[in-house]
């Protein structure tokens, strides 16, 4: 490990990413870090939806975060290179004319994708990944793939073009209970699918479990995960603190503390095979406050922010900026960010809802404080 001295503190040079750490009072180690300066960080899993709600909603993700990785669950989901194309362009219309925010857009898999439409839409640009939810996994998940012996020509292209395929892990099946989903589909279809296609570039998205983590280490370096910030600071208790809480609930659902644990290990590993995706996921209160609420937490309006919490909880504040700023882009292929931005220990207490349409989006920590500020 090299160490570069940066301003008063040595830190660990990861992975070629640099990043200066300013500590509170001169030459002392043992004082709280005040501020941290990174390259621009990406998301690398992201729903902003579409029509009125992307104007509240690109805007927190554009503010700090370089590029996202755009989600296609949309009704109707995102299915082909035209549609995709057209929601980038709606995406593109609701930014301030002096942003250099790039949305990364996919293609919504489903048991008609056809070897061809996928070749398109790589040669497209714009497009980098195709997204594989398991039907009825997940919000809009409706037209996902029912069974993936149905996709396995289209698999096999993704594997020759070296596009990835990004993976709601979880299987559907009503006899497994819910906090197992996750560990369930790592036997029965991500593991058989990585030894079948070996070169596939695998991204298991929102990995919520220790299984998942070990998975990920065990695979080979085409094999990575995204790690929310809420998976990473909350454990299934937070459902529940002193009543249901259903702005906590997501998919896949928070687990314990032992697999929280995990998470934060991994991403704090200074592994590249771990990255930024909030899996922000804005739902209106009403379909959230509801007898059957919908599953999605609210993160981009202070995404960043929450994940330097979780680092400095972890000691780990010197691998932030591998994690939300580097790995990501690398495992994509895609250039890192040039510019920094600067994150300050400034409390600031969170809006208790941001308009939405004619309802509310109630956000993560509504009404409570962040530790960090982005300057
Ligand atoms: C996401 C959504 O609302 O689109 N919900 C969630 O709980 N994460 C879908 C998803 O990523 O599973
Ligand atoms: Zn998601």
């Amino acid at each position: 490990m090299i160490c570069v001295l940066v301003g008063q503190v040595k830190v660990k040079n990861v992975g070629n990413c640099c990043k200066s750490v300013e500590k509170s009072t001169e030459n002392d180690r043992n004082t709280a870090t005040v501020k941290i300066t990174i390259r621009r960080p990406d998301d690398w899993h992201l729903h902003v939806r579409d029509g009125t709600v992307l104007q509240t909603v690109v805007a927190h993700t554009a503010q700090h975060f370089g590029r996202a990785i755009i989600m296609p669950n949309l009704k109707p989901a995102v299915t082909d290179t035209a549609s995709a194309l057209a929601y980038r362009d709606r995406i593109l219309a609701v930014l301030p004319a002096d942003s250099r925010f790039e949305p990364l857009m996919t293609l919504y898999l489903t048991d008609n994708t056809r070897s061809d439409e996928v070749r398109k839409a790589q040669a497209s640009g714009h497009i980098h990944a195709v997204k594989y939810y398991p039907a009825g996994a997940t919000t809009n998940a409706d037209s996902g793939v029912t069974d993936i012996g149905n996709v396995m020509p289209v698999l096999e292209t993704l594997q020759e073009i070296g596009m990835p395929l990004l993976v709601h892990g979880e299987v559907t099946d009503p006899a497994v209970d819910v906090f197992d989903r996750e560990a369930v589909f790592i036997d029965r279809v991500l593991a058989p699918l990585a030894a079948r296609l070996p070169d596939l570039r695998l991204v298991l998205e929102h990995v919520s479990t220790r299984q998942g983590v070990e998975f990920v280490v065990d695979s080979s370096e085409r094999v990575a995960a995204t790690l929310t910030a809420h998976h990473l600071l909350m454990n299934r208790n937070a459902l529940f603190t002193g009543g249901i809480r259903p702005h906590h609930y997501c998919l896949p659902v928070l687990k314990r503390e032992q697999h929280r644990l995990a998470l934060l290990d991994a991403a704090t590993s200074g592994n590249p095979k771990f990255f930024l995706g909030t899996d922000s996921a804005p739902h209106a209160r009403s379909a959230k406050e509801n007898s059957c609420g919908c599953a999605g937490l609210y993160t981009a309006h202070a995404a960043i922010e929450l994940y330097a919490e979780a680092f400095e909880q972890a000691g780990a504040l010197d691998r932030l900026e591998g994690f939300a700023s580097c790995f990501g882009a690398d495992f994509y292929g895609l250039p890192r960010n040039e510019d920094r931005i600067s994150l300050v220990k400034t409390p600031w207490q969170v809006p208790a809802d941001y308009p939405l349409d004619n309802d509310r989006l109630v956000p993560m920590r509504c009404g409570e404080t962040v530790d960090w500020m982005v300057e």
